[in-house]
């Protein structure tokens, strides 16, 4: 009977509960956390670890990490069929990362564009957990073998070095992590902000008007979307010199399904005012009924807790067998 079972690939990504989770995050990560569900054994978790490489205000940092858990279900993510857990109740993410650490080169980490955009933005705070940030999303990886990573186009340079530093490691002291392969959406993988279409939608972002939070009211979406920026023509078409436009194309397809250049057709002749209340529109509906169960999730904090911690437990058993066994490998007397 066994041997006709094929073992499911294995999934594995985190969100940081570091503000509202956004539109950016929806389509470029967690449609796909939702579809692979369905085929893959999956393992998701809230990176509160991560978070703190910025300041961030205790109750509200607290509060945030259970919106992000609510959400997550609200989402639909299934925790029967999926596991779900908190990374800080999982101790081995931060003792591999001391160990991956020794693996890892001070120049390798140097060229992480995040770190130097994250070190621009918070100049008087460049702290080392910023800087080996992406060893700490290297052990969360690591430590579940996944097969795939679902993730949006910002995080693939990290998930290059995680490659890299399983694979040094590997070399030395055989077949002890399984290297991960990045996935990544076609269409929604890097979502602008709409006030600036050069920046990536941020829910980190001081302007709410760059992002839509996926709890935004209805109204509060169309209105962002009637502000967002786009250019003096009027024509609805993707172009590099057209930023705004390409990425409310982007949107509208992610949401609909529809080509881009469907897209275009349906708004030829057309100006930008019809255009962003569509995009408005179709976002709303999209989002709207996730706001809904999350409402009702969030007012059970007990739920969510018993939820997260039946899900750490199954986290740690796998982390831990796989923390052992580096540590054992290095030479450690465990
Ligand atoms: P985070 O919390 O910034 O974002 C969560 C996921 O959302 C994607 N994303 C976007 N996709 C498209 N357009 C955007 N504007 C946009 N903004 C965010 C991100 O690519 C990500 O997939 N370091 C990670 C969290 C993390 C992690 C991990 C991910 C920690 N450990 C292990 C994978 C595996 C981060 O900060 O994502």
């Amino acid at each position: 009977m066994s041997e006709s079972i094929t073992e499911k690939k294995k999934v594995l990504s985190c969100i940081q509960p570091s503000g509202m989770l956004t539109l950016g995050n929806y389509l470029g990560a967690l449609k796909n956390w939702l579809a692979m569900q369905e085929e893959f054994d999956c393992t998701y978790a809230v990176a509160d670890l991560h978070a703190i490489t910025v300041r961030q205000e205790p109750a509200k940092f607290r509060s945030q990490i259970y919106s992000t858990c609510a959400l997550l279900l609200a989402l639909g993510l299934d925790p029967i069929k999926s596991t779900l857990f908190v990374q800080s109740h999982i101790p081995e993410h931060s003792q591999l990362s001391w160990l991956l650490s020794c693996y890892t080169q001070f120049g390798e980490l140097s060229r992480m564009t995040q770190f130097k955009e994250k070190s621009q933005k918070h100049a008087d705070n460049v702290n080392v957990g910023l800087f080996s940030y992406p060893v700490l999303m290297a052990s969360d990886i690591l430590l579940y073998k996944p097969d795939f990573v679902p993730v949006g186009a910002d995080q693939k340079q990290h998930l290059e070095i995680a490659r890299d530093i399983a694979m040094r490691f590997n070399r030395v002291y055989g077949d002890v992590f399984t290297i991960p392969e990045p996935y990544i959406p076609k269409i929604g993988a890097r979502v602008m902000s709409l006030q600036d279409p050069a920046k990536k939608m941020s829910k980190s972002d001081d302007n709410i008007n760059s992002f839509v939070a996926i709890l935004d009211d209805r109204d509060s979406i169309i209105r962002k979307f009637k502000r967002a920026v786009t250019d003096s023509d009027s024509v609805v078409r993707v172009s590099e010199e057209k930023a705004g436009v390409s990425n409310l194309i982007g949107i509208y397809s992610a949401v609909t399904g529809k080509t881009a250049s469907e897209v275009e057709r349906e708004f030829e002749g057309k100006g930008y005012g019809e255009f962003k209340l569509a995009v408005g529109e179709a976002v709303a509906d999209e989002l709207a009924p996730i706001k809904e169960r999350y409402e009702k999730i969030i007012a059970d904090k007990a739920e969510i807790e018993r939820i997260f911690k039946e899900g750490d437990e199954k986290a740690e058993r796998i982390a831990r067998k796989t923390y052992f066994k580096a540590m054992k490998k290095v030479g450690f007397v465990l």
